[in-house]
């Protein structure tokens, strides 16, 4: 399958980092892999603009399930797609921590990304101590079973298994357990979604970078990466986007 790499740049990024999307631009034309940058709202429309006639693609980190109204200081999916964002992060865990967000408001989120024509890319992982607890794939399972739309397809829907414990931390789970995790991910996708969850990609996420992103693009079942930290840096960025090609 086509691998897919996303950059998730969080809360950073300034007028001035729009070099980073002209550099990745650069990168898209050979590249054999979709390449996605999701900056913070206040940039996302002018990273649009920069990678115009380019592969590259640009995302939202997050969106309100409604399409307007009395909702202070949020943006509707609708709005994301007006301006040329093509996908959306969604049940990232520091949004589930920081903002409450549960599998339910994530569901609703995911049926306004599709409603708005946006590929929905939701984020599920277990935290450390439901790792230690033996309980990863259990938790995962919940997660995608309540957050998955009905009717979502491999056009627009994508799944980055993020362990919560590997986010920002430089730590890793090792290659099996990711290969563990993602394989039940493959199986559960199957079951919900027929044939077509054959073909739903599934991003792994967690401290990503040049030194790691080879092996783990090994992996049968990976499908790419939701980059961090290591994609604030278009130099960076481009090596692991080398490594999946
Ligand atoms: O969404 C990406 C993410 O949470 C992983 O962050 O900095 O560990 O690559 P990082």
């Amino acid at each position: 399958m086509r691998k897919l790499i996303a950059g998730n740049w969080k809360m950073n990024g300034l007028v001035s980092s729009q070099a980073e999307i002209e550099a990745l631009k650069g990168l898209t034309g050979s590249a054999t892999c979709d390449i996605v940058v999701c900056p913070p709202f206040t940039l996302i429309d002018r990273a649009v603009e920069r990678a115009r006639d380019s592969n590259l693609a640009i995302g939202a980190q997050d969106c309100h399930a409604r399409q307007s109204g009395a909702h202070t200081g949020d943006v509707s999916a609708e709005m994301l797609a007006n301006i040329g964002a093509r996908y959306v992060i969604l049940g990232h865990s520091e949004r589930r921590v920081s903002h409450g967000e549960d599998d339910g408001i994530i569901l609703a989120k995911a049926v306004a990304a599709h409603r708005a024509g946006l590929v929905a890319i939701v984020c599920v992982g277990e935290t450390r101590h439901e790792r230690d607890e033996g309980r990863a794939i259990e938790v995962v399972g919940g997660q995608l079973r309540e957050s998955v739309p009905e009717g979502a397809t491999s056009a627009n829907l994508v799944i980055a298994y993020e362990p919560v414990w590997a986010i920002g931390t430089g730590l890793v789970p090792t290659n099996e357990q990711i290969e563990e995790v993602h394989a039940a991910i493959r199986q559960m996708l199957k079951e919900r979604l027929g044939n077509d969850g054959q073909s739903v990609k599934i991003l792994y996420g967690g401290s990503v970078k040049v030194s790691n992103a080879e092996a783990i693009f090994g992996l049968r079942n990976v499908d790419g990466a939701l980059v961090g930290g290591a994609s604030l840096k278009a130099s960076e960025f481009a090596g692991i986007i080398s490594a999946a090609i």
